[in-house]
């Protein structure tokens, strides 16, 4: 699902037209059909994603033959998208090991693999407005171990598998259009054997038994951003805690573990008592924490299960408490609201810090987990280090590059959009910056938008045009000054990249 606007009338125009007859080639606009390109064009990665179309709805189906977390599996996805042009061929994401066959509307359909590209030749061509099926069965595709300095993508572990696709992974796991500006409710259909535990994002719907294995069912009926996707498979368990404003909660750690881990995981539930009267109504069905036994080097906001590594839970609860509030505070920020081009994931970080910060502060383990006093020293610091954050990361929404992860998911993007964040609170004041926050998430629940979308309601909600002040603070190759503070300084960028004290903070 994109969320472009007047696509209803576009989808309209187009099923009176191809209502006509089959027999008339249905050309909305008179464009004959032409191939969907290869990548969305997105400034970070270029590759991701593909033109043409717009999935609605993925159904996904896994099994994992034997208990044995290093195993290749093998799926089947039936994708329904919208065609957004007239298309003669269209692409996939696909990183895995081998296709087997693909259909569409139930034609086998020729395709070839370039790279991560998986390249579809229906035997008819697909009219703009038409809803069509994209059917993939049989691929492959074999976990990787976690590296702490890359992103990781389908990972293995002692006790299974999980997912970590966060920013352009997932696709490693199954083909699909692998960019957030697509969001697409799921079916995740998981197949393993009897004795092994499979979860995935959203509700659980169904086990049914078969020959040794168990075939659990979940439905995420709300927009699911791919990088986003979950699917837990092996010697786990799952605990269910009392729901929270009628969320249900569960939580899933290795079996062996179960006694250290689920105690520690508890805290979720006044964190989200806490964030709904922070910003108002939980996005989704149900909420919980996944805890697994690697190495990531970080937490992951996997729609409904949090995904964290048994290195963070092992670390004291003055660290462990935030940053768990910080991978809460993304299903509002970052899940929910998708951002729409990756240069836009400030308003996830900078938000999930905004709320972790402001979380450590309330429960007064600031000090202990950033070594500053409060919040207004450590913006103090951020701010002081404004220049150098720019020069070597790239302005808040204009990251510099994406060669390694570290370079999008970097700390002018986590410090510097949360810092951008108090800049706003400082021009406009705290109850209309509430205002925004709160409208920011109710607005566009379920959507991917960017940057401007954010300063265009921030103007909106303050009755102020803040998009001068707003787009300084997000493009700006320099600091600009601190509403409120016009005795803060920035310290002169050195010409070597120095790494900021700001993240001295324990992560
Ligand atoms: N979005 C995650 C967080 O804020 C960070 C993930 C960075 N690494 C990655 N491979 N995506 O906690
Ligand atoms: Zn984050």
């Amino acid at each position: 699902m994109r969320t472009q606007p007047k696509k209803g009338l576009a989808v309209l125009l187009a099923v009176l037209v191809g209502s006509v007859g089959a027999a008339a080639p249905a050309y909305a606009g008179g464009a004959g059909p032409t191939p969907g390109s290869a990548g969305l064009g997105d400034r970070l990665y270029p590759l991701l994603g593909n033109g043409g179309y717009d999935v609605q709805n993925y159904d996904l189906h896994v099994t994992y033959p034997e208990k044995d977390p290093k195993q290749t599996v093998t799926g089947d996805v039936t994708i329904t998208a919208l065609a957004t042009q007239n298309l003669s061929r269209f692409n996939l994401d696909f990183g895995g090991d081998s296709v087997g066959v693909v259909r569409v509307n139930g034609d086998r359909a020729e395709f070839t693999r370039q790279g991560d590209e998986l390249v579809i030749t229906p035997r008819r061509h697909l009219p703009k407005g038409q809803r069509f099926r994209v059917r993939v069965s049989g691929y492959t595709a074999t976990p990787i171990e976690a590296n702490a300095s890359s992103p990781a993508g389908f990972v293995t572990t002692t006790d299974g598998t999980f997912m970590a696709g966060q920013p352009d992974q997932s696709h490693n796991y199954f083909p699909s259009n692998d960019h957030p500006s697509d969001m697409a409710t799921y079916t995740i259909a998981l197949t393993a054997p009897v004795g092994w535990l499979a979860v995935a994002n959203g509700t659980h719907v169904s086990d049914k038994r078969d020959h040794g294995y168990v075939t659990s069912t979940y439905r995420e009926a709300k927009p699911l951003a791919s990088e986003l996707i979950q699917a837990a498979v092996g010697d786990f368990v799952l605990q269910k805690r009392p729901p929270v404003n009628g969320i249900a909660i569960r939580d899933v750690v290795p079996r062996r573990l179960a006694d250290d881990l689920l105690p520690k995981a508890e805290v979720e539930r006044s964190q989200l008592t806490w964030m709904i009267d922070k910003v108002g109504k939980y996005p989704f069905e149900n909420y919980g924490s996944l805890v697994v036994d690697t190495r990531l080097g970080f937490a992951l906001e996997t729609q409904t299960i949090s995904l964290y590594d048994t290195s963070l839970f092992a670390r004291p609860k003055y660290i462990l408490d935030p940053i768990m509030l910080h991978e809460l505070s993304h299903m509002w920020f970052g899940d929910s609201v998708a951002p729409s081009e990756w240069s836009s994931v400030w308003q996830s970080e900078g938000h999930a810090t905004w709320y972790e910060l402001e979380y450590a502060e309330e429960t007064g383990v600031f000090q202990q987990y950033t070594r500053m006093p409060n919040r207004e020293a450590y913006f103090k610091q951020v701010y002081a280090e404004g220049d150098q954050l720019r020069k070597d990361y790239g302005p808040v929404a204009r990251p510099l590059k994406a060669d390694v992860i570290w370079d999008v998911f970097n700390p002018n993007v986590y410090d510097g959009g949360a810092l951008v964040l108090y800049a706003l609170r400082q021009k406009v004041g705290e109850r209309d910056f509430q205002r925004i926050e709160r409208e920011w998430v109710k607005l566009n629940r379920g959507k991917s938008v960017d940057t401007h979308d954010f300063v265009n309601l921030a103007s909106a909600v303050s009755g102020k045009n803040l998009r001068p002040f707003l787009n300084d603070w997000l493009y700006g190759t320099t600091t600009p000054p601190m509403p409120g503070h016009p005795d803060w300084t920035v310290d002169p960028a050195e010409a070597a990249a120095a790494p900021a004290a700001a993240t001295a903070r324990h992560r």
